[in-house]
């Protein structure tokens, strides 16, 4: 799922406590009125703990590795010797049968230390990838840096360390993917709630958010697209958008693969902590990834993310048939247009967290209290989150049915207090 992360939001943070009205505001047009110009200076956009980092120099020194010629003699990285690993060769073999041997040298590679930025072909179909289907072409590419991560969390929360001072304010949805607010809690930053629906944030409450803005501060806000096109980096004039994506609804989660690109500026900070965290993402599952995307081409690769959708799809359809069935009197919802969850609003419940507990639980089914998605999990929620993704459909109806009996269950055990 793509995360396109903004990184130029800009505020007076003071006027926060008390913007209470949106008079002047009357349309997104005045947001857009003056052409934006390229940003030069980035300066003011990477956090204090980002700027004492450095380049790991072993790791730097790696890159050489790829361009040492024949006769060329590499003293100086600390690989250990892969005749000694226990692995001669790695064999895949995809669900359409296809089966893909590494081979001797390949295996070795692949078990090897790598270079932070990824395995080099890897990277390449990446940049395939991103000028087919997000025009970032060559020259969109000279002043921005793409490389490997493993799966888009460690690029979220590495990106959010570099970009946000302790105590910066953020523009986050009301709810939204538990990852990113528990990243960005380390960096203890204040919420500019921005409401929600069904299509993503509401641009009325997002205008109503930024119309104080005024200042020089630059400020994240972090979204997933609801739908794919028009990415944000597809339409990135000024190169202010730090994009993720991640393999793990469409190859696989347990590989852990993604991929980070934005401003080169901001990437050289993410890279120089990923030198000295993770080091490089697995080369192992990189390559996986790398003789997969070859096998399959890029139309191969549409018709895999689109029986991915499909399966999806047919999933909710169900979900959706059962909540019509059974929860129609009990909740409220909307159609979900993508990824693998029911947000259900229930009618009569004002804490959920209390009902998943107990009721739900007593039940025999586990369900996801709203607040655990909130930007203020402190306050009670009226929703729940259901996945349909790996729910047995046999079991999913009897699950719906649990669901009826614990809600009627709490709504009575509320209406005796
Ligand atoms: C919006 C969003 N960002 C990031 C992630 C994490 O992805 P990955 O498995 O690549 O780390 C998820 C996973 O569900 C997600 O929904």
């Amino acid at each position: 799922m793509p995360t396109d992360t903004g990184t130029s939001i800009r505020s007076n943070g003071e006027h926060y406590g008390c913007q209470s009205d949106t008079s002047g505001v009357t349309s997104g047009q005045e947001l857009f009125e003056s052409p934006p110009s390229v940003i030069t200076d980035y300066s003011r956009f990477i956090s204090q703990t980002s700027s004492f980092r450095n380049f790991s120099f072993p790791r730097v020194l790696m890159k050489c590795l790829e361009t040492l010629p024949k006769d060329g003699v590499f003293f100086a990285g600390g690989l250990p010797n892969a005749s000694l690993f226990p692995i001669s060769n790695v064999t895949i073999e995809l669900t359409d049968g296809t089966k893909i041997d590494f081979g001797n040298a390949l295996t070795s590679t692949a078990l090897q230390y790598g270079t932070t930025n990824g395995y080099p072909p890897l990277l390449q179909k990446l940049n395939e990838y991103l000028r087919r289907y997000h025009g970032i072409d060559e020259e969109k590419m000279r002043t921005r840096e793409m490389f490997v991560v493993p799966g888009a969390q460690d690029g979220l929360s590495k990106a959010a360390e570099c970009i946000l001072n302790e105590g910066d304010y953020v523009i986050l949805e009301k709810f939204m993917y538990p990852g990113t607010t528990g990243a960005l809690a380390a960096m203890n930053p204040k919420h500019l709630t921005v409401e929600s629906d069904g299509d993503g944030m509401i641009p009325e409450s997002l205008l109503q958010v930024l119309s104080p803005w005024d200042g020089e501060n630059a400020r994240p806000s972090d979204t997933a697209p609801k739908d794919r096109f028009p990415s944000f980096l597809s339409m990135d004039v000024d190169n202010r958008v730090i994009r993720l994506d991640s393999f793990s609804k469409i190859v696989s989660a347990g590989m852990r693969l993604g991929c980070i690109i934005g401003p080169q500026a901001l990437m050289e900070r993410v890279l120089m902590h990923e030198q000295v965290t993770i080091m490089h993402t697995p080369g192992l599952t990189q390559i996986m990834l790398h003789k997969i995307l070859e096998s399959w081409g890029w139309e191969k690769f549409e018709e895999h993310v689109r029986n991915v959708t499909e399966f999806y799809k047919s999933r909710r359809d169900i979900m959706l048939k059962l909540c019509n069935e059974h929860l129609s009197d009990l909740a409220h919802w909307h159609e979900p247009r993508g990824g693998m969850f029911m947000w259900l609003k229930l009618k009569g419940i004002k804490d959920t967290l209390k009902f998943c507990m107990g009721p739900c639980m007593e039940t025999g089914i586990v369900t996801l209290p709203g607040s655990a998605c909130s930007v203020a999990p402190q306050e009670p929620s009226s929703f729940i989150r259901l996945s349909y993704s790996l729910v047995p459909v046999e079991t999913m109806e009897k699950g719906i049915k649990r669901l009826r009996e614990a809600i009627l269950k709490e709504q009575a055990r509320t209406a005796r207090h």
